[in-house]
């Protein structure tokens, strides 16, 4: 039987603006770690893999901005990406994204859909 794409990865209204929370996408083999955002008041999930190294960013367990709360940072070497939209804006992996991870509500639940790319 086919593994379902989808995940429930928060209630709506859970995470307050400027928060992020980490979750698993349960891919082939061994799970994907991802996370989701809340940008003044719009929910973005990215998988948390940085773009210029395959590696998870997290500088704290489960904590992704920086101090300013404005970028996503990459604990390895600094790299700033905006956390509605993926672009990094600064670092080694300038003008590359990270992977979006589909989110959609259905009624009180955040779903996530696994990307395509993973
Ligand atoms: S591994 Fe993320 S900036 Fe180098």
């Amino acid at each position: 039987m086919e593994q379902s794409r989808e995940v429930v990865v928060a209630a709506v209204g859970e995470l307050a603006p400027g928060t992020t929370r980490k979750f698993l996408l349960p891919t082939a083999g061994e799970p994907t770690e991802a996370f989701i955002v809340n940008v003044d008041g719009t929910l973005h999930a990215w998988v948390n893999r940085c773009r210029h190294i395959a590696i998870t960013m997290d500088w704290v367990e489960g904590r992704f901005l920086d101090d300013s709360g404005c970028y996503v940072v990459c604990a390895t070497h600094g790299a700033l990406y905006e956390p509605a939209t993926g672009h990094c804006v600064s670092g080694p992996p300038f003008g590359r994204a990270l992977i979006r991870v589909p989110l959609r509500m259905d009624g009180e639940r955040v779903i996530a859909t696994i990307p395509d790319e993973l």
